[in-house]
C-alpha cells in the first residue's frame, strides 16, 4: 500500500471545504461564525451539530462526536480513515499516487467494466422485451397494466434463454472474469457459462446517479417451484443495504416526501400513476444506510408496507430506524388491498393520495397496534390498554406533541383525558425518581463535579494555545500548571503541548489531531467550534492568566492565615517570614482588582 504523505492529506483537506462536504448530508444554517444543523449521528429535534468553517472542524454538543472532514466522512459513510481520504480525493479529482497494479487500481478497473456490463445488459434485456419472442412478457406487462412510458422509465426488460446474455456480452468484448464478477452469468462445475436470469421480467436496480448496479427478475410462469423473484447477489458495485430501488427517480421529484414501499411492482405502479416520489426496499428489512439515504433526499418518509401481519413488525422496525436517523416517519394505513400496487389499481390514485395525506406517526401507529390486542368493551382490558398507552405517551418528550396525542387518544378510544394525564404523570414521576436514584448511586465513590465555567475557561486556554500559540504560550506555561487543569481531557492535551517541541499553531493542531483517543478528539472539536467571542487576544490571555494567579495567591493567603492562627509550632523567624509574605500577597491582590 502506498503511504499518503501529510502534504497530500493537506491538499485533499483544503480541496474539501468542511461546510460544503457536510452540507451534502446535513442542512446547515449559519449562526454567527459557525453553521448549525441536526446531528446526523444521533436523533434530535433541535440542532446541536455545529460546523466551524474557520477551523474546518465539526462537533455535536448532543452526542459529542466531532473531528475534521476525514472523521466526518469515515463516520457517516462508515469507512476507514484511509478510505475517507480516497473518497474525498476522488470528490476533488485529486489523483492519488498508486503503486502499479495495486489492489485498489485493479478494483477500480474491474468496477468500471462491471458498470459497462450492467449497462450493456440493461439494453439487451430491454430491447428483447419488444421482440416477437417476448410475447409472454408482453402479455404479462399488459396484464399488470404497465404502459410503455413506464417500461422506458424503468428500463424494464425480458431476459433470454440458457446463455444468450453470456454470448452477447462476449461478442461485446467483455472477459469471462469480468462477466462472472457481476453475477449475471454463473460458471457450472462442468465449466459451462449459464445466465443467472432466464425468461424473467427484468427490473434494473440503479444507484442514486442512475447507473445500473444489479437486477431483479420476476418469474412469468405459474410455477410454484420457482422463486417469484431472484435478485443479483451482492458484488463489487452492489451492496443491498446501501441501495433503494427507484431512488434515482424519486430524488428528482419536487415533493419533500418519499413513499417507501416493499416491492418493485409497488414502486413502478405508483410511479405510473403520478407518484414520482416512491422508492422500494425490495422486501428486506430497512437498514440504517437506507434510512440515511432517505433522510438525505426527503423531509418526510411515508412507510407503505404490505398490510399483512408480518408487515406490522417490519413497519415498527422501519419506523424506529427512520426515527433514530432523525427522519419524520409516518405510516400509511391501507385497507382492502394487500399492497399499494393492488390498492391503486383497485381504488385509483386519488384515494391513495388521501392515504398518503392521512399517514400516522409512530406513536399513533403503536397505539393502534395495541388497540387490536384488547377488547375495549371489557373494563379490565380497557385499564390494561390505558396503562400500555401511557407508557408510549410518556416517552414523547415534547410536551405540546404529547398533549395533542392525549387529545386524540381520548377522543378516539373514549377514555377521559384526566385518566390519561393521571397515568402519564405517574409514569413520568417514576422516571424522575429513577434517574435521581441512579445518579446518587453512581456518585458513591465521590465523583468530582467540575463547574461549567471552569470547563469553559480551561477549554478557552486550549483554544488560545491552538489558535494563538505565539502570543499565548509563554504567558500560559509560566502562570498555569498542569495541576490547575481539572478536566481530564484538558489535562491530557495540555500535557501533550508542554511535552512537544512544536512552535506554531499549525503544528500544535496537527499534534493534537494525532492523539488517538475518541474522547479527546471529540473534546478538541468542541473547543474548535465554540465561539469564545474574543475581541482582543492579548486582553483575553491576560484575563485568564490573572484568574489563575489570583486563585493561587488567594489559596496561599488562606494557608498563611491558617498557619498564623496556631503560632505555637512556629519559630519567630518563620512567623515574620509568613507575615511578610502575607502582606506582599495582599498588595499583589489589590493590584489585580
Ligand atoms: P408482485 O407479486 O409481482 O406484485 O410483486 P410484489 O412486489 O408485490 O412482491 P411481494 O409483495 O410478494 O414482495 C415484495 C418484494 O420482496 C419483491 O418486490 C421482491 O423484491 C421481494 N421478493 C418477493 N418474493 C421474493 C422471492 O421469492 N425471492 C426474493 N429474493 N425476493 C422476493
Ligand atoms: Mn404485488
Amino acid at each position: 500500500m502506498v503511504q499518503y504523505t501529510d502534504e497530500l492529506k493537506e491538499e485533499i483537506r483544503s480541496a474539501n471545504d468542511i461546510v460544503d462536504v457536510i452540507s451534502q448530508y446535513v442542512t446547515l444554517k449559519r449562526s454567527g461564525r459557525n453553521f448549525f444543523g441536526l446531528c446526523p449521528f444521533h436523533r434530535e429535534k433541535s440542532p446541536s451539530f455545529s460546523v466551524s468553517p474557520d477551523r474546518q472542524y465539526f462537533h455535536c454538543f448532543g452526542c459529542h462526536k466531532g473531528g475534521d472532514v476525514f472523521t466526518f466522512i469515515s463516520e457517516i459513510e462508515r469507512i476507514s480513515f484511509r478510505e475517507s481520504l480516497e473518497f474525498l480525493a476522488e470528490k476533488a479529482r485529486i489523483e492519488l499516487p498508486v503503486a502499479e497494479n495495486t489492489e485498489f487500481n485493479k478494483n477500480q478497473y474491474l468496477k468500471d467494466r462491471m458498470h459497462k456490463i450492467n449497462a450493456t445488459t440493461t439494453i439487451f434485456y430491454h430491447e428483447r422485451l419488444y421482440k416477437p419472442l417476448a410475447k409472454i412478457a408482453q402479455d404479462y406487462v399488459k396484464q399488470r397494466k404497465l404502459d410503455n412510458n413506464t417500461l422506458k422509465a424503468f428500463k424494464i426488460g425480458y431476459s433470454g434463454e440458457y446463455n444468450e446474455l453470456y454470448k452477447h456480452l462476449k461478442n461485446s468484448g467483455f472477459k469471462d472474469e469480468e462477466i462472472l464478477a457481476t453475477g449475471l452469468v454463473n460458471k457450472t462445475d462442468k465449466g459451462e457459462f449459464i445466465d443467472r436470469f432466464r425468461k424473467r421480467l427484468m427490473f434494473p436496480i440503479m444507484d442514486v446517479s442512475g447507473r445500473v448496479v444489479a437486477f431483479g427478475g420476476r418469474k412469468l410462469e405459474n410455477n410454484d417451484k420457482m422463486a417469484k423473484y431472484i435478485n443479483s447477489n451482492e458484488n463489487l458495485v452492489y451492496s443491498k443495504k446501501r441501495h433503494l430501488f427507484a431512488l434515482n427517480l424519486a430524488k428528482q421529484s419536487d415533493s419533500k416526501k418519499i413513499i417507501l414501499v416493499e416491492g418493485y411492482m409497488d414502486a413502478i405502479s405508483l410511479y405510473q400513476r403520478g407518484f414520482n416520489n416512491v422508492v422500494a426496499s425490495l422486501g428486506t428489512a430497512l437498514t440504517e444506510e437506507q434510512g440515511r439515504l432517505l433522510r438525505k433526499y426527503s423531509e418526510q418518509v411515508i412507510l407503505s408496507y404490505d398490510s399483512d401481519g408480518a408487515g406490522q413488525e417490519a413497519i415498527l422496525r422501519g419506523l424506529t430506524i427512520l426515527e433514530n436517523q432523525g427522519c419524520d416517519a409516518r405510516v400509511l394505513q391501507m385497507e382492502g388491498a394487500k399492497d399499494p400496487d393492488e390498492y391503486v389499481i383497485k381504488y385509483g390514485s386519488g384515494r391513495f393520495k388521501l392515504l398518503v395525506e392521512n399517514a400516522v406517526s409512530l406513536v399513533e401507529f403503536k397505539i393502534k397496534m395495541l388497540k387490536s390486542k384488547y377488547n375495549l368493551e371489557i373494563a379490565n382490558d380497557k385499564i390494561k390498554f390505558l396503562k400500555e398507552i401511557t407508557k408510549i405517551l410518556s416517552n414523547v418528550d415534547n410536551k405540546i406533541e404529547r398533549e395533542i396525542y392525549i387529545d386524540k387518544v381520548s377522543e378516539k378510544y373514549n377514555i377521559s383525558k384526566e385518566a390519561i394525564y393521571a397515568e402519564v404523570n405517574k409514569v413520568s414521576y417514576n422516571n424522575v425518581n429513577e434517574t435521581v436514584l441512579t445518579k446518587s448511586v453512581k456518585r458513591e465513590p465521590k465523583e468530582v463535579v467540575i463547574s461549567p465555567s471552569v470547563i469553559k475557561r480551561e477549554n478557552m486556554i486550549i483554544y488560545l494555545l491552538i489558535n494563538h500559540f505565539q502570543d499565548a504560550y509563554e504567558q500560559i506555561v509560566t502562570n498555569i500548571t498542569l495541576e490547575d487543569f481539572k478536566l481530564e481531557e484538558n489535562r491530557t492535551i495540555f500535557k501533550k503541548i508542554l511535552e512537544s517541541p512544536a512552535e506554531d499553531s499549525e503544528k500544535i493542531l496537527q499534534m493534537i489531531s494525532n492523539i488517538e483517543n475518541q474522547d479527546i478528539q471529540s473534546h478538541v472539536s468542541e473547543i474548535l467550534v465554540t465561539d469564545y467571542e474574543i475581541s482582543s487576544v492579548e486582553k483575553c490571555i491576560e484575563d485568564v492568566v490573572n484568574i489563575y494567579t489570583k486563585e493561587r495567591l488567594c489559596n496561599r493567603k488562606l494557608e498563611i492565615i491558617k498557619a498564623l492562627e496556631s503560632t505555637s509550632s512556629l519559630s519567630k523567624d518563620e512567623i515574620a517570614n509568613l507575615e511578610q509574605e502575607l502582606s506582599e500577597i495582599i498588595i499583589e491582590l489589590a493590584k489585580k482588582k
